[in-house]
């Protein structure tokens, strides 16, 4: 069933939200404590978004024993005996499941697995990982999903990778663990470093070399226990209704502040927002604290480009509705990687933005915007992209108006509690239409 949200003009944005935990990392707790030597980690404050259920129902198909304690904890046992048979494993729309599981199975000797996506995952790219698992002598076979794998002894390679992407590194890394050798990864600029860290954290030794990271096989880690740290992807959305709103300041508690992922406090300072961090403090590895964002009188336009893009790649959708309020040209350029994620952004904000009256050219790998233009209310189809309708929502926030989003259920993917979240901060609640 389908669901339509129609948002209204809202006044400030005011207050203080948990936002939801970081996807990036819960994907990645859940599949190091199910490749862990034994045991049962701990995993609190996990997020609850269907991709992150989705490697939790394919981790337990392999083998793993999953214990959904509360909302706040989730137990994953390490795998024991790794399930044989030839299973599917449904990775629905997340491409962070499909990516890093194809790591780890690649060298699962034994296993035999069919990884299987929703429409959106079915059309994206999957020779990037297959690529440099093939090097690895990986049986590994899908342009496009289904990615089929019979899991066996791998070698250890050297790897350039043509694209900024954590889960090509992620992917090749985790194949590494299982290869003989030592592993090494370059990417053309820095993308998230969560597995580093989390490799670091749980004892693994590597070694991180500017863009480079190197890793020896044969190496595991004992269980653990993890509080997963808000994400800044999703306290996005509302940090621009902050900064779009006068009057508005929106507090984000326990929030992820790990360097590789905050680009988006990096073009709020360019466009003269305030940014204030207080209680830095650690969880494995990855800094955390609590982000207040204040509006201000004018917006400065900015540019985004080069090693900033994979610093900011999922925040870009609402930096460009940023970007239409902005006073003057906005530029954003080096990220053509947008048209492969769950829908083409590029060309899908572009058409939305310019339905609701912007200034916007597409480019190849990019966006130019020329603010400020007053926005008009209309219907936006997220097309099963959560960050699509949630950018959106945030552009009604401004718009004259109702605007109406189609398909708004695919939010939840990765903001559950986004409406919630949209009255609790405006005093305003969306209309839900479910269709
Ligand atoms: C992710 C990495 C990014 C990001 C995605 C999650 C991850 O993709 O866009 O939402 O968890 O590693 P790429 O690594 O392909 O850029």
């Amino acid at each position: 069933m389908g669901q339509k949200l129609i948002f209204s003009r809202s006044g400030a944005f005011r207050g203080e939200i948990r936002p939801p935990s970081d996807k990036s990392l819960t994907h990645r707790a859940y599949m190091f404590a199910a490749i862990a030597k034994g045991g049962t980690s701990v995993i609190h404050d996990p997020l609850k978004g269907e991709d992150c259920e989705s490697t939790l129902d394919c981790l337990e198909k392999l083998g793993a024993k999953i214990e959904r304690v509360s909302h706040e904890e989730t137990r994953v046992s390490a795998i024991q005996n790794w399930n044989t048979t030839p299973v599917t494993l449904d990775c629905g729309n997340s491409g962070t499941t499909m990516r890093l599981l194809s790591g780890i199975l690649a060298g699962q000797v034994g296993v035999n697995a069919t990884l299987v996506g929703d429409e959106s995952l079915s059309k994206r790219p999957m020779g990037r990982i297959s690529a440099p698992l093939l090097l690895m002598g990986a049986e590994i076979a899908g342009a496009t999903p289904p990615v089929t794998i019979h899991g066996r002894q791998l070698k250890s390679i050297t790897y350039e990778s043509s694209v900024a992407s954590a889960q090509v590194k992620s992917a090749v890394l985790l194949a590494g663990l299982k290869a003989e050798g030592r592993t090494t990864v370059t990417e053309p600029a820095l993308s998230r470093d969560h597995t580093e860290r989390m490799f670091n954290a749980l004892g693994v030794k590597l070694i991180q070399k500017a863009n480079t990271v190197l890793v020896d096989g044969d190496q595991s880690w004992d269980s653990f226990t993890f509080r997963v740290p808000g994400d800044i992807s999703s306290a996005a959305f509302f940090a621009a209704a902050a900064a779009l709103h006068p009057g508005s300041q929106v507090t984000f508690q326990h929030l992820g502040l790990n360097p590789s992922r905050t680009g988006i406090l990096d073009v709020l300072e360019q466009m003269g927002i305030r940014c204030e961090i207080e209680n830095l403090d650690d969880e494995l590895g990855e800094p955390v604290g609590n982000v207040t964002i204040q509006s201000s009188e004018e917006l400065n336009p900015f540019v985004i480009e080069g090693d900033l893009v994979p610093r900011l790649i999922d925040e870009i959708p609402v930096l460009a509705v940023l970007a239409t309020q902005c006073q003057g040209e906005t530029v954003i350029r080096d990220a053509k990687e947008l048209r492969v994620k769950e829908t083409d952004r590029i060309a899908v904000v572009s058409d939305g933005l310019k339905k609701m009256g912007a200034n916007v050219t597409p480019t190849e790998d990019g966006m130019i915007i020329i603010g400020p233009t007053p926005l008009h209310g209309a219907t936006i189809d997220s097309a099963g992209d959560h960050r699509i309708g949630m950018s959106f929502a945030i552009a009604a926030s401004i718009a004259e108006g109702e605007t109406t989003i189609l398909n708004a259920d695919a939010i939840h993917s990765s903001y559950p509690e986004f409406e919630e979240h949209f009255t609790q901060l405006t005093g305003q609640t969306p209309l839900v239409v479910n269709t």
